[in-house]
Protein backbone atom coordinates (compact mmCIF):
# COMPACT_ATOMS: atom_id res chain seq x y z
CA UNK A 1 0.00 0.00 0.00
CA UNK A 2 1.40 3.30 -1.09
CA UNK A 3 2.13 6.47 1.74
CA UNK A 4 -0.80 8.51 1.52
CA UNK A 5 1.09 12.19 0.30
CA UNK A 6 -1.13 14.21 2.88
CA UNK A 7 -0.97 11.51 5.61
CA UNK A 8 0.99 12.33 9.30
CA UNK A 9 3.50 9.42 8.03
CA UNK A 10 4.36 11.47 4.72
CA UNK A 11 4.43 14.43 6.38
CA UNK A 12 7.10 12.75 9.19
CA UNK A 13 8.88 11.64 6.18
CA UNK A 14 9.26 14.50 4.45
CA UNK A 15 10.68 16.82 7.27
CA UNK A 16 12.39 14.48 9.87
CA UNK A 17 13.71 11.28 7.59
CA UNK A 18 15.87 11.42 5.14
CA UNK A 19 17.39 8.09 4.26
CA UNK A 20 20.56 9.26 3.48
CA UNK A 21 20.61 11.16 7.39
CA UNK A 22 19.78 7.69 8.61
CA UNK A 23 22.83 6.46 6.82
CA UNK A 24 25.14 8.60 7.49
CA UNK A 25 24.00 9.98 10.83
CA UNK A 26 21.96 7.81 12.89
CA UNK A 27 22.72 4.00 11.95
CA UNK A 28 26.50 4.51 12.35
CA UNK A 29 25.91 6.39 15.96
CA UNK A 30 23.38 3.71 17.11
CA UNK A 31 26.47 1.45 16.38
CA UNK A 32 24.19 -0.47 13.82
CA UNK A 33 26.36 0.08 10.88
CA UNK A 34 28.43 -2.82 11.11
CA UNK A 35 28.68 -5.72 13.60
CA UNK A 36 25.10 -6.76 13.70
CA UNK A 37 25.09 -10.57 12.49
CA UNK A 38 22.55 -11.39 9.68
CA UNK A 39 19.60 -12.19 11.12
CA UNK A 40 19.95 -10.65 13.83
CA UNK A 41 16.51 -10.37 15.93
CA UNK A 42 16.02 -6.66 16.04
CA UNK A 43 12.44 -4.97 17.92
CA UNK A 44 12.47 -1.24 16.70
CA UNK A 45 10.16 0.23 19.77
CA UNK A 46 8.47 3.32 18.20
CA UNK A 47 9.43 2.61 14.76
CA UNK A 48 7.32 5.25 13.48
CA UNK A 49 7.38 5.50 9.19
CA UNK A 50 10.20 2.82 9.85
CA UNK A 51 13.02 4.94 8.38
CA UNK A 52 15.44 2.95 10.53
CA UNK A 53 13.66 -0.90 10.36
CA UNK A 54 13.55 -0.19 6.74
CA UNK A 55 17.33 -0.26 5.95
CA UNK A 56 18.38 -2.73 8.86
CA UNK A 57 15.79 -5.33 7.30
CA UNK A 58 17.82 -5.79 4.64
CA UNK A 59 19.82 -8.05 6.91
CA UNK A 60 18.51 -8.20 9.89
CA UNK A 61 14.86 -9.90 11.00
CA UNK A 62 13.07 -6.78 11.99
CA UNK A 63 9.58 -6.15 14.06
CA UNK A 64 9.01 -2.87 14.27
CA UNK A 65 6.23 -1.55 17.06
CA UNK A 66 4.46 1.32 17.18
CA UNK A 67 0.78 2.89 18.11
CA UNK A 68 0.22 4.84 15.74
CA UNK A 69 -1.44 3.18 12.73
CA UNK A 70 -0.88 5.90 10.93
CA UNK A 71 2.86 5.46 10.96
CA UNK A 72 3.08 1.97 10.63
CA UNK A 73 0.75 2.47 6.83
CA UNK A 74 3.67 4.45 6.24
CA UNK A 75 6.36 1.64 7.41
CA UNK A 76 3.97 -0.96 5.80
CA UNK A 77 4.11 1.31 2.76
CA UNK A 78 7.98 0.84 1.60
CA UNK A 79 7.80 -2.57 0.83
CA UNK A 80 10.23 -3.96 3.28
CA UNK A 81 10.44 -7.14 4.67
CA UNK A 82 10.38 -6.01 7.95
CA UNK A 83 7.09 -6.66 9.86
CA UNK A 84 5.13 -3.66 11.30
CA UNK A 85 3.20 -4.37 14.38
CA UNK A 86 0.45 -2.04 16.03
CA UNK A 87 0.94 -2.22 20.04
CA UNK A 88 1.96 -0.08 23.00
CA UNK A 89 5.60 0.04 24.41
CA UNK A 90 3.93 -0.61 27.74
CA UNK A 91 3.52 -4.14 27.35
CA UNK A 92 4.90 -6.38 24.28
CA UNK A 93 2.96 -8.85 22.66
CA UNK A 94 6.63 -10.76 22.80
CA UNK A 95 7.55 -13.64 24.76
CA UNK A 96 11.05 -12.97 27.06
CA UNK A 97 14.16 -12.74 25.19
CA UNK A 98 12.46 -12.67 22.11
CA UNK A 99 14.94 -10.12 20.56
CA UNK A 100 18.58 -9.66 20.10
CA UNK A 101 18.54 -6.05 20.09
CA UNK A 102 16.30 -3.48 20.80
CA UNK A 103 16.18 0.15 19.20
CA UNK A 104 14.11 3.11 20.75
CA UNK A 105 15.46 5.98 19.01
CA UNK A 106 13.67 9.29 20.45
CA UNK A 107 10.93 7.81 22.11
CA UNK A 108 11.02 7.37 25.31
CA UNK A 109 10.43 10.71 26.34
CA UNK A 110 6.79 9.71 24.91
CA UNK A 111 5.85 7.43 27.17
CA UNK A 112 3.87 7.82 30.67
CA UNK A 113 6.71 5.92 32.29
CA UNK A 114 10.13 5.21 30.83
CA UNK A 115 11.43 3.27 33.63
CA UNK A 116 8.25 1.21 33.08
CA UNK A 117 9.37 1.11 29.14
CA UNK A 118 12.84 0.30 30.00
CA UNK A 119 11.54 -2.64 32.07
CA UNK A 120 9.38 -4.13 29.36
CA UNK A 121 11.94 -3.65 26.59
CA UNK A 122 14.52 -6.02 29.20
CA UNK A 123 12.47 -8.25 29.28
CA UNK A 124 12.00 -8.70 25.13
CA UNK A 125 15.80 -8.37 24.50
CA UNK A 126 19.27 -9.02 25.32
CA UNK A 127 20.35 -5.52 24.73
CA UNK A 128 19.24 -1.94 23.94
CA UNK A 129 20.55 1.16 22.18
CA UNK A 130 18.11 3.84 23.28
CA UNK A 131 18.79 7.47 21.27
CA UNK A 132 17.47 10.51 23.37
CA UNK A 133 18.53 14.35 23.97
CA UNK A 134 20.19 15.50 26.80
CA UNK A 135 18.18 18.18 28.20
CA UNK A 136 21.30 19.22 30.20
CA UNK A 137 23.89 19.65 26.96
CA UNK A 138 21.32 20.50 24.42
CA UNK A 139 22.28 23.26 22.45
CA UNK A 140 19.72 26.56 21.80
CA UNK A 141 18.86 28.21 18.44
CA UNK A 142 16.44 30.11 16.95
CA UNK A 143 13.85 27.81 17.76
CA UNK A 144 14.09 28.99 21.14
CA UNK A 145 14.04 32.51 20.33
CA UNK A 146 11.28 31.95 18.57
CA UNK A 147 9.04 29.75 20.81
CA UNK A 148 10.66 30.69 24.28
CA UNK A 149 8.55 27.51 26.10
CA UNK A 150 10.10 24.78 23.67
CA UNK A 151 13.34 24.22 25.79
CA UNK A 152 11.38 23.80 28.99
CA UNK A 153 8.50 21.39 27.61
CA UNK A 154 11.46 19.28 26.73
CA UNK A 155 12.67 19.32 29.83
CA UNK A 156 9.83 18.24 31.02
CA UNK A 157 9.69 15.32 29.00
CA UNK A 158 12.74 13.60 28.21
CA UNK A 159 14.74 11.91 30.62
CA UNK A 160 17.83 12.98 32.75
CA UNK A 161 20.39 10.64 31.55
CA UNK A 162 21.65 9.31 34.91
CA UNK A 163 18.25 8.48 35.37
CA UNK A 164 18.61 7.05 32.06
CA UNK A 165 21.14 4.95 33.42
CA UNK A 166 19.50 4.00 36.68
CA UNK A 167 16.44 2.41 34.90
CA UNK A 168 18.68 0.27 32.84
CA UNK A 169 20.65 -0.92 35.61
CA UNK A 170 17.07 -1.74 37.73
CA UNK A 171 15.83 -3.26 34.55
CA UNK A 172 19.03 -5.74 34.99
CA UNK A 173 21.19 -4.55 32.06
CA UNK A 174 25.05 -4.34 33.74
CA UNK A 175 26.98 -2.66 30.94
CA UNK A 176 25.24 0.86 30.33
CA UNK A 177 27.53 3.07 27.70
CA UNK A 178 26.52 6.73 26.79
CA UNK A 179 27.72 7.80 23.43
CA UNK A 180 26.75 11.75 22.48
CA UNK A 181 26.78 12.15 18.43
CA UNK A 182 26.81 15.62 17.53
CA UNK A 183 25.94 17.31 14.08
CA UNK A 184 25.51 19.72 12.18
CA UNK A 185 21.82 19.97 10.62
CA UNK A 186 22.07 22.21 7.33
CA UNK A 187 19.37 22.85 5.05
CA UNK A 188 18.04 26.02 2.94
CA UNK A 189 16.04 28.62 4.78
CA UNK A 190 12.67 27.88 2.83
CA UNK A 191 13.22 24.19 4.00
CA UNK A 192 13.76 25.17 7.58
CA UNK A 193 10.87 27.08 7.59
CA UNK A 194 8.90 24.19 5.78
CA UNK A 195 9.97 22.19 8.78
CA UNK A 196 8.58 24.55 11.39
CA UNK A 197 5.60 24.72 9.43
CA UNK A 198 4.68 21.36 9.55
CA UNK A 199 5.61 20.90 13.19
CA UNK A 200 9.04 19.00 12.44
CA UNK A 201 8.94 18.04 16.87
CA UNK A 202 5.85 16.93 18.90
CA UNK A 203 6.98 19.89 21.15
CA UNK A 204 5.79 22.20 18.87
CA UNK A 205 1.76 20.43 19.07
CA UNK A 206 2.92 21.41 23.29
CA UNK A 207 3.64 25.28 23.27
CA UNK A 208 0.68 27.54 24.79
CA UNK A 209 -1.93 28.61 22.56
CA UNK A 210 -0.65 31.54 19.90
CA UNK A 211 2.88 31.02 20.74
CA UNK A 212 3.64 28.84 17.77
CA UNK A 213 1.75 31.41 15.66
CA UNK A 214 3.81 34.38 16.73
CA UNK A 215 6.63 31.96 16.57
CA UNK A 216 6.36 31.08 13.11
CA UNK A 217 5.84 34.58 11.92
CA UNK A 218 9.05 36.08 13.47
CA UNK A 219 10.99 33.19 11.95
CA UNK A 220 9.77 33.83 8.61
CA UNK A 221 10.31 37.47 8.89
CA UNK A 222 13.46 36.85 10.62
CA UNK A 223 15.54 33.80 8.86
CA UNK A 224 15.58 34.95 5.30
CA UNK A 225 17.39 38.18 6.54
CA UNK A 226 19.79 36.23 7.99
CA UNK A 227 20.76 33.99 4.89
CA UNK A 228 19.51 31.36 2.62
CA UNK A 229 20.84 28.48 4.61
CA UNK A 230 19.68 27.92 8.43
CA UNK A 231 22.13 25.70 10.52
CA UNK A 232 22.47 24.29 13.97
CA UNK A 233 24.17 22.02 16.28
CA UNK A 234 22.00 18.84 17.52
CA UNK A 235 23.29 16.58 19.80
CA UNK A 236 21.51 13.02 20.27
CA UNK A 237 22.83 11.05 23.05
CA UNK A 238 22.82 6.92 22.49
CA UNK A 239 22.10 4.84 25.60
CA UNK A 240 23.64 0.99 24.85
CA UNK A 241 22.54 -1.66 27.65
CA UNK A 242 23.43 -5.01 27.65
CA UNK A 243 24.23 -7.83 30.27
C1 LIG B 1 9.60 10.82 17.24
S1 LIG B 1 8.87 9.36 16.55
C2 LIG B 1 10.34 8.34 16.29
C3 LIG B 1 10.12 7.26 15.28
C4 LIG B 1 11.33 6.43 14.94
N1 LIG B 1 11.89 5.76 16.10
C5 LIG B 1 12.37 7.28 14.24
O1 LIG B 1 13.41 7.54 14.84
O2 LIG B 1 12.11 7.71 13.11
C6 LIG B 1 8.13 8.58 17.95
C7 LIG B 1 7.26 7.39 17.61
O3 LIG B 1 6.92 6.73 18.84
C8 LIG B 1 5.58 6.31 18.75
N2 LIG B 1 5.07 6.12 20.12
C9 LIG B 1 4.82 7.07 21.04
N3 LIG B 1 4.37 6.52 22.18
C10 LIG B 1 4.32 5.17 21.97
C11 LIG B 1 3.93 4.07 22.77
N4 LIG B 1 3.49 4.24 24.02
N5 LIG B 1 4.02 2.83 22.25
C12 LIG B 1 4.45 2.65 20.98
N6 LIG B 1 4.83 3.66 20.16
C13 LIG B 1 4.78 4.92 20.65
C14 LIG B 1 4.90 7.40 17.96
O4 LIG B 1 3.69 6.95 17.38
C15 LIG B 1 5.96 7.75 16.91
O5 LIG B 1 5.82 7.00 15.74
Amino acid sequence: MAVNPSGPAAAYDRVRSSPREVREFWLPAAGLETGLEPGTRILDVGCGTGRLSVPLAARCSVVGLDRSREMLEGARGKGSPAAFVLGDAGRFPFRDRTFDVALAVMVLHLLPDFRAGVREIARCAVRVVIATIDMEARTKHAIDEAFPSFHGIDEARFPRIPALIDACRDAGWTRVEVRPAHRRVESSTPEFLDRVRSRYVSTLALLPPGEFERGLAWLEGELPRRGERYAYDHTVTFVAASR
